[in-house]
């Protein structure tokens, strides 16, 4: 019996140690590449209870049957297991994938700066917006410009001295630069001082009638200071047309005031001097800071210029391609950072183009 029984308790054995191993790396695994492996160990070509089960083969006759029974039940207990494993790993990894990528659509978004214009723009854009209302399209000229069309074709022939009221900047000579004082460029390169050249460009450009604003950053040979940019803006405005009078000007001056800064605007005209118009005038409205009465910021007189103008000379109109016995024209040209500074009471210019984000970020809320 004893001896009979030998072989028998070594196979069952073998089948229980296969078996336990079996559970253990089941129980140990927790993905799916896990359980595969442990599969392969036990199950496999030369796996563990796959070798128990060769070894059927070597049990006395009488044995067989019992023991292929046990060993029968122990592989299908043993491929069930793994079945279940597999599922509960399974799963456990796609809730654990899902976890890893849920997003959670009560957390506060994060916040996305946005911009928003400049303040000078939006004094520009104001002002497009009212001139396009009576009319006049936007025409624009290069910020390089020539001493042609920025002096001499504006009636101010060399050596004039109204070139004086412009410090101009010269664009030196390629190379002039290394030997000592920058020689200026031969084709009298500069950068201009108005926006009065572009009035040559568009007479040139466009046909008559013309009701052109055009705006544009100007450049002076300036000592910077808070009113003093050597770098500014300024929009120009120009009509060419047939019977255009004086009148035509002062109305829509008139009416360009009351639309930028209220119906109440007092305004009026002085006489001016400029090359280019004739006659000139200077246009003033009432004092935005102290509303007339006389402050520091009117210099006590109650008014402020805010543009000069005039009707086109003769000389221009005929270097812009017309004649002046046919057509006549009116001009302005007014600085958009003084128009700014004053919007806001702003006190220094040079915050405009300081590209400081603490000034600018004041500015968000649009006007
Ligand atoms: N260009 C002048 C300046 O920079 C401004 C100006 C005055 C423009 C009279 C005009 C004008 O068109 O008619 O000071």
């Amino acid at each position: 019996m004893t001896d009979s029984a030998q072989p028998r308790t070594a196979f069952s054995e073998a089948l229980a140690a296969a078996r336990s191993e079996a559970e253990s790396g089941l129980a140990a695994a927790t993905d799916v590449e896990t359980v595969e492996a442990v599969r392969h160990q036990v199950l496999g070509r030369s796996g563990t209870l796959t070798v128990v089960l060769r070894s059927l083969g070597e049990l006395p006759s009488d044995e067989r049957p019992a023991a292929g029974q046990a060993a029968n039940a122990a592989r299908l207990a043993v491929e069930a297991a793994i079945a279940a494993r597999l599922a509960e790993v399974g799963e456990g990894q796609l809730e654990a994938w899902l976890a890893a990528e849920a997003i959670d659509m009560t957390a506060p978004g994060a916040p996305r700066r946005i911009g928003h214009l400049h303040p000078l723009w939006s004094v520009e854009r104001d002002l497009r917006e009212i001139f396009h209302g009576f009319g006049f399209e936007v025409f624009e000229g290069p910020e390089i410009e020539t001493e042609r069309l920025n002096f001499e074709l504006l009636n101010m022939p060399p050596d004039h001295p109204a070139r004086d009221l412009w410090d101009t900047l010269y664009v030196a000579e390629p190379g002039s630069v290394t030997v000592g004082a920058p020689r200026p460029a031969e084709d009298g390169t500069i950068l201009r001082t108005h926006t009065s050249p572009v009035q040559i460009r568009a007479m040139r450009e466009l046909g008559a009638p013309i009701r052109v604003i055009m705006p544009g950053r100007c450049f002076r040979y300036e000592a910077v200071d808070a009113s003093h940019g050597f770098e500014f803006f300024q929009v120009e405005g120009l009509v060419v047309d047939r019977d255009t009078t004086m009148g035509d000007l002062r109305g829509m001056l008139e009416e360009f005031a009351r639309a930028m800064y209220g119906e109440g605007t007092a305004t009026r005209f002085r006489p001016g001097y400029y090359p280019f118009t004739e006659p000139s005038v200077a246009f003033d409205i009432g004092c935005l800071v102290c509303g007339g009465d006389g402050c520091p910021a009117c210099k006590g007189s109650g008014w402020m210029t805010i543009l000069g103008g005039g009707m086109v000379h003769p000389v221009v109109l005929r270097n812009g391609g017309f004649d002046p016995d046919e057509y006549q024209g009116y001009a302005f040209g007014m600085g958009l950072d003084r128009m700014t500074l004053l919007r806001h009471g702003i006190r220094d210019l040079r915050y405009l183009l300081g590209a400081d984000l603490r000034f600018l970020e004041q500015f968000s809320g649009g006007r």
